[in-house]
């Protein structure tokens, strides 16, 4: 602290006694300013971070309290760091990467706020966070009994009934839980949209999408929704059109929005939990290999083994002993609150790198583990980067590093080689079923992720009044994913912080990006790895693992170890060859899908698209 604020004076004098200093004398200057600046942004960080994993572990107040004083010092020390790179003129720079770094330690995010404020968005969020994880309902067949979470009791409920009603009554206590965040979350936005234009953005919807370095990128995602959006109706109709033989005309419409509580996830987000009821062909196998994982005795301890197993066959990097001794990969027995939702952590130090995930055995677990772990080896690669790089070529880089393992894990082929997939034979009903399983996470997901973001800028944006901030949500999610709520709510409810990210205040559109360019990194180590080949149907893209392949992993490394030391479109290059994100590769993917779901509508003169819901109304 001391060298950097005498370096500083030395600067700042230099500054004001000569207005036509040599701007590559500043600009040396800037630089060492920057370097000897390093050490101290990861100590800081790193403080930071320890704290906020003693909370989302532990939550107490007392937690909570010294979460947020850590946050606000480190908010004071970006600020007062992004105050000192303003007084260089670094927008001129000619040093690009010099230039860069500026540019990344001026921004302040919420730290722009006056002191006072800032703690008091601070202290909001942990506490909405906090309601969130804390939220218990009490069972439907024993009312008595009341302390059911989330994570694992209601989720296990949501994922495996069948019974409407039971589904219907844990949605509605669940949700019902969030009308009381509508108070706090009204100061966050307003909050929200103060620091924004601090920071010179018109709205906390542009602070979000500045992190993609490129203006056009609502755009972008628009067109490429365009192109999905066919592929989604053929999958919804063919969706409502089963569920509606499954649970009759009374329970589902012909034409309507999907009652979401039928779908299998609290929010409709993925639909694969309910794969076994209305998979395409029922006497066809539908692989799961939960039981299997059970019956072999693998523990969330294997798993993870499992998942660096496959990074350490890429030539990547192997776990370092840090992350055995300090993650957290079982939910705690000893009946404290904490965050069970499943999350990644850089401490910012050498191979200080941990999860924090409640893993059960199954295999959407064993999916979910390599996304983390995606994100814990993007964490190791970069480490030897500037602070300001230490993060992904985008928000969406960082979703997709694990889920395109997942992708190749998820085959037939990987878990047949693994051992947990026995007496399988693929044939053109298998696959089908496959990818349909696929799609109902990976395709019905688009729209959900997007909503959850054009919601927000929406409210971010001042466009949306108050009252009528619930109906707003309900009808985006109508309009995007065609699903409704199970019962009418109203503006006597707030339904949109039941998602963890939005009472979390994480951005959402990174895992829209992810799913998209994940397709794209996939297709391109497939290809790398010599096991896809358009048009070949020995071998076809939903079935390529490229497991051991040192290849696609030294694409992967030279994308990783980058960082967000240049723009993204540099990142995706030097390991796809392009540099834009398209839905072609998604296309590619699901070909086969698409041309069996329209024949198979139109067959069965399956209604297309939806009508209006009736499902949120002003006041009850
Ligand atoms: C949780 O935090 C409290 C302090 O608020 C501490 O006393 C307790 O030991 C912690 N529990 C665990 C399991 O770390
Ligand atoms: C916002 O713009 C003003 C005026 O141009 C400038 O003085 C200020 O430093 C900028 N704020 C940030 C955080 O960059
Ligand atoms: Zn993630």
């Amino acid at each position: 602290m001391k060298l950097i604020s005498l370096l500083w004076s030395v600067s700042l004098l230099a500054v004001a006694l000569s207005r036509n200093i040599d701007i590559e004398d500043s600009e040396l200057e800037a630089a060492e300013f920057v370097r000897e600046l390093d050490h101290e942004l990861n100590t800081i960080v790193n403080k930071d971070t320890e704290a906020g994993w003693a909370y989302a572990s532990n939550i107490t107040d007392a937690n909570e309290l010294l979460k947020n004083e850590a946050s606000a010092e480190t908010g004071k020390f970006i600020k007062e760091v992004s105050e000192k790179v303003n007084k260089y003129d670094w927008v001129n720079f000619k040093d690009q990467d010099l230039k860069r770094q500026m540019s990344k330690l001026a921004k302040q995010g919420y730290a722009a706020l006056p002191e006072e404020k800032y703690k008091e968005l601070l202290s909001l969020m942990s506490g909405m966070e906090a309601s969130f994880a804390k939220v218990k309902v009490c069972d439907y067949k024993d009312r008595t009994k009341c302390d059911l979470s989330l994570e694992p009791e209601i989720e296990a409920v949501i994922t495996t009934s069948r019974d409407p009603e039971e589904l219907k009554y844990y949605w509605v206590e669940f949700y019902n839980a969030f009308k009381s965040v509508r108070e706090p979350f009204e100061r966050y936005i307003e909050l929200n949209t103060e620091a924004a234009k601090l920071n010179n953005y018109t709205s906390g919807a542009e602070d979000w999408l500045s992190e993609y370095e490129d203006d056009t990128f609502e755009q972008q995602l628009e067109n490429i929704f365009d192109e999905i959006r066919p592929l989604y109706e053929q999958l919804h109709g063919y969706v409502r059109w089963r569920l509606r033989k499954f649970y009759g005309n009374k329970v589902v419409s012909e034409k309507g929005p999907i009652p979401m509580h039928l779908l299998g996830n609290m929010w409709a987000q993925t639909w694969g939990e309910i794969a076994s009821i209305i998979s395409p062909f029922p006497e066809k196998p539908l692989i799961d290999v939960s039981d299997e994982m059970v019956r072999q005795g693998i523990t969330p301890k294997k798993m993870f083994e499992m998942g660096d197993d496959f990074f350490t066959s890429l030539n990547l990097i192997k776990l370092p002993q840090t992350f055995w001794d300090k993650s957290i990969l079982e939910k705690p027995t000893d009946g404290r609150d904490l965050i069970c939702h499943a999350s990644a952590w850089d401490f910012y130090k050498k191979d200080d790198v941990r999860i924090k995930q409640c893993t059960r055995v199954t295999q959407d677990q064993l999916f979910t583990v390599h996304h983390e772990l995606g994100h814990i080896q993007y964490f190791l690669q970069y480490q030897n980067q500037p602070h300001v790089y230490r993060t992904g070529a985008n928000p969406g880089f960082h979703e997709a590093v694990g889920d395109v393992l997942s992708l190749s894990v998820s085959t037939p082929r990987h878990l047949q080689k693994i051992g947990l997939l026995k007496d399988y034979k693929p044939d053109e009903e298998a696959k089908i079923n496959q990818l349909f399983l696929k799609a109902l996470d990976k395709i019905a997901f688009l729209p959900f992720a997007f909503t959850m973001d054009k919601y927000r800028w929406a409210l971010f944006r001042g466009e949306v009044k108050k009252d009528r901030w619930n109906c707003a949500f309900w009808r985006l999610r109508e309009e995007y994913s065609g699903i409704e709520p199970p019962v009418v709510r109203s503006e006597d409810d707030f339904d949109a912080p039941a998602k963890y990210h939005v009472s979390a205040d994480v951005e959402y559109l990174r895992y829209l990006v992810s799913f998209i360019i994940q397709f794209q990194f996939y297709k391109s180590a497939c290809i790398k790895a010599n096991q896809y080949e358009a048009g070949n149907p020995e071998l076809p893209l939903d079935n390529c693992d490229f497991y051991g392949n040192a290849e696609a992993g030294k694409a992967f490394e030279a994308m990783l170890k980058m960082g967000a030391s240049k723009p993204w479109p540099d990142a995706m290059e030097v390991f796809t060859g392009e540099r834009k994100m398209t839905g072609k590769a998604i296309a590619e993917y699901f070909a086969p899908l698409t041309q069996w779901l329209e024949v198979e509508n139109k067959k069965n003169n399956v209604f297309i698209g939806w009508t209006k819901s009736d499902k949120c109304r002003g006041s009850k």
